[in-house]
């Protein structure tokens, strides 16, 4: 039986809400659209953030209004509070995601208040999501480490997962922030985590720093989880955790998943155009292995 794996692409978001330079949103409506037609289905489009916070994300409504939406395709965008929510919700977003962090440090530093403070407004976004029928994802940060407090327990993942799973989050990603963790470590981190989150309702939301996200990807495959976070060309880096690079490259995934016979829908080598594109407009070297690798291949053929 052929395995399925869904992609969830944060290039829109995590990637580029980091970049310094100004990026026009006809730009990101762009990028997103050739994600869209290399066959992605699930792409996060921007943030409904504090623009005085991640000013790269300031024309969030602007991005939502101006999507070419295309059938059997998800748009969804990160709200950390109502206000956020509404928004996103008058700018015609149908699919939110809420973010809390298995560390202390890193809360504050992101969203201004302690972990049970963000669960706590996190409460009457789900009760509003569910009234509206819109589905919500819930993100962990740190479950690593964390740039503040050092190493995270896995049992500080499983609390703050089970907490949002049991609210009503759909699905819960976990991220390693700052690209830590090994596959050791991260299974470790699963194990626990799988307690009191069923392994369908996770997925690996792994960063490129330590150059581990692909192994923690197919650790991760290999204990069972089917969705996994990705950026195309590797963009991006968190703002509130100083030098975490990108996410694992959208490209490297699918080249492992599809080497493994798994389905993921998406074209390669449309994915491979699509992150040479971003990476010129960006002027950044492509941070792909596999898109460099395979956009050598066709120069020398
Ligand atoms: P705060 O300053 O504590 O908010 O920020 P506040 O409630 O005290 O309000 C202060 C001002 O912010 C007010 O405006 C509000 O209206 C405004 P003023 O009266 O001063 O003009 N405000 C907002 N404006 C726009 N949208 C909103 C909003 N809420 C309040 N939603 C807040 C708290 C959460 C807003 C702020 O800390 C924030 O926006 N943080 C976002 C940080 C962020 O986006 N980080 C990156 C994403 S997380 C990530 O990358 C990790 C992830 O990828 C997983 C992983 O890798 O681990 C998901
Ligand atoms: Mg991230």
């Amino acid at each position: 039986m052929t395995e399925r794996v869904r992609i969830v692409e944060v290039g829109p978001r995590d990637g580029l809400q980091n970049e310094k330079q100004s990026i026009a949103t006809a730009i990101k409506l762009e990028l997103i659209d050739r994600l869209a037609a290399a066959g992605l289905r699930n792409i996060e489009a921007t943030s409904f953030v504090s623009p005085k916070w991640v000013p790269q994300m300031a024309d969030h409504a602007e991005v939502m209004r101006g999507l070419q939406r295309r059938p059997g395709v998800s748009y969804p965008v990160l709200t950390p509070n109502l206000q956020g929510f509404e928004a996103a919700m008058a700018a015609g977003a149908t699919e939110v995601a809420v973010f809390a962090a298995a560390s202390e440090g890193f809360s504050q530093k992101n969203i201004n208040c302690s972990v049970d403070e963000s669960i706590n407004r996190f409460v009457p976004v789900l009760e509003a999501a569910k009234r509206l029928g819109v589905k919500v994802r819930g993100y962990v940060s740190c479950v690593i480490a964390c740039p503040y407090d050092g190493p995270t327990a896995p049992q500080k993942v499983l609390h703050v997962a089970g907490r949002l799973h049991e609210m009503g989050c759909y699905e819960v990603s976990l991220g390693d922030t700052i690209g830590v963790g090994t596959p050791e470590s991260v299974l470790r981190m699963l194990e626990a985590t799988a307690t009191r989150v069923p392994v369908g309702q996770l997925a690996g939301h792994y960063h490129q720093t330590y150059g581990m996200a692909v192994a923690n990807v197919y650790a991760s495959y290999q204990f069972g989880l089917r969705v996994f976070d990705s950026s195309i060309a590797g963009l991006g880096g968190c703002p509130y955790a100083k030098g975490a690079t990108g996410n694992v490259a959208t490209e490297d995934i699918v080249y492992l998943l599809h080497g493994l016979g798994a389905e993921t829908g998406v074209d390669l080598d449309a994915l491979v155009d699509c992150g040479a594109w971003i990476s010129a407009q960006l002027n950044r070297t492509n941070g792909s292995q596999a898109g460099r690798a395979l956009l050598a291949k066709r120069s020398a053929g």
